[in-house]
């Protein structure tokens, strides 16, 4: 239980489920705008939790062992994102040993490869595509192709449109309850029982993949006593590398939607531009669209902060699209303009749409450099591509986890 000698205020609703769900994204914010703090108690779920925001919250949240995904992210949403056994589950050194498999596939030449066969993908689905499409679809459907081939495994034998569905059920299942939800968990059954079979084959020598590709690796890969991760551990590790870079497609449908939407600010954008110019583009993307709402975590160090005592066991809420709009942290937080990030030396704590702080000593995303390269290259891809963008509802509704313009982003390919 959390002690009741706080200087954290409590908002006064005895329940904040509701409200959760019909604010979304903007529940933190809301109410810290109102309470003039960056941190609130409150019930969700009837359980007691602290919410907060901020890049000083973040530079809490993130001190590395003070706390453990573990128990402290819903079930469904669990289930459908990480699931029993993955390197989010893991704590202290286990965590650090399993998390360096994960950054050792990041590497330059690593990326690289992601990016050629994005590339190639991402010209074959134009090709195959309809001339009307879902600027989404388009992109998980290059993506799930590239992740199959980037991760080594032969697209034959993959079943890359089942795989998609599969993979995209997750994400979208993961922030609901209902039958979408359970339809979600059935897909991900499925995808399992396919990742354990293609792990068992690479293991018998029945599937050969490249010595170094990201299946192998993780095929192989000893745990600190030296023993291989049991197969649906290794399943589940392989889905966590699939699944997030299907989900990479939201930030590309956003990156579409900042460039028809917001063309005031990227009307400098041309595909040419070096590097650096397209990274504040797709930094900007990252920070001003809703993705993953929030992250929770349970104590296991106790600590004190902002007047409050935190206990081992209570659980806490970071609000990550909350910082990325946090009104000190950002000036016009709520203002897309790309320009913010020209020179912007980087900060682990008020950036966070996939975590912050460390990598190998955190819970930070690995796939973070791999998304930022995904999200230049599609976006030199669409400034180089003819399409027109006919009349659709492009309005984000900030209730709905994970987010999405209400229209997909239409496109019309000349
Ligand atoms: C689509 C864009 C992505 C978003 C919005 C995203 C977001 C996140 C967030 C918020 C976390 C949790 C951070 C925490 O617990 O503090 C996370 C962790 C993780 N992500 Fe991503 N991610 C994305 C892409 C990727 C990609 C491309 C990969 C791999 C190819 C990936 C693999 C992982 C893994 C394995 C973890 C667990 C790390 C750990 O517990 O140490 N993600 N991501």
């Amino acid at each position: 239980m959390l002690t009741s000698a706080s200087a954290i205020p409590r908002v006064p609703a005895f329940d904040s489920s509701l409200a959760l769900w019909r604010e979304g994204y903007l529940f933190v914010s809301n109410r810290c705008n109102t309470l003039a703090t960056d941190a609130f108690r409150t019930r969700i779920m009837m359980r007691e939790v602290v919410c907060m925001r901020g890049p000083a919250a973040a530079e809490q949240f993130y001190r590395p062992g003070r706390f453990t995904r573990r128990g402290a992210i819903p079930r469904t949403a669990l289930a459908l994102l990480q699931d029993w056994g993955s390197v989010q589950t893991l704590d202290g050194e286990a965590h650090r040993h399993r998390k360096q498999m994960f950054m050792d596939m990041m590497d330059a030449a690593g990326i690289g490869r992601a990016i050629s066969i994005f590339r190639a993908e991402w010209q074959a689905a134009l090709a195959r595509s309809p001339r009307r499409v879902r600027l989404h679809d388009l992109a998980r459907e290059a993506l799930a192709r590239m992740a199959i081939v980037w991760t080594g495994l032969p697209l034959e034998r993959a079943d890359p449109k089942r795989r998609t569905a599969e993979l995209s059920a997750m994400i979208e299942g993961a922030g609901g309850f209902g039958p979408g939800h359970l339809r979600a968990r059935l897909m991900r059954r499925r995808s399992e029982r396919w990742a354990r079979q293609m792990i068992e084959q690479i293991r018998n020598g029945k599937l050969s993949v490249g010595a170094d590709s990201p299946a192998a690796r993780i095929a192989d890969h000893r745990d600190l006593t030296g023993a291989q991760l049991p197969s649906e551990v290794a399943a589940v590790e392989l889905i966590n590398l699939l699944r997030p870079l299907v989900a990479v497609a939201r930030f590309i449908a956003f990156a579409g939607h900042a460039l028809q939407v917001h063309r005031n600010a990227v009307e400098h954008l041309a595909p040419g531009l070096p590097d650096a110019d397209m990274e504040a583009f797709v930094q900007e993307v990252r920070r001003y669209y809703p993705f993953f709402p929030m992250i929770g975590g349970r104590v296991l160090q106790p600590f004190s902060w902002s007047g409050h005592s935190f206990a081992g066991g209570d659980w806490v809420l970071l609000d990550l699209y909350g910082t990325n709009h946090h009104p000190e942290a950002w000036q016009e937080a709520d203002r897309f303009d790309p320009q913010r990030f020209r020179g912007w030396q980087g900060d682990a704590y008020s950036l966070i749409p996939q975590g912050g702080g460390g990598f190998i000593a955190g819970h930070r995303c690995p796939g973070e450099w791999l998304t930022i390269a995904l999200m230049i290259e599609a976006s030199r891809r669409l400034l180089a591509a003819s399409y027109t963008v006919p009349e659709q509802d492009l309005t984000i509704p900030m209730n709905r986890f994970p987010a999405l313009p209400v229209s997909g982003f239409v496109i019309e390919l000349a």
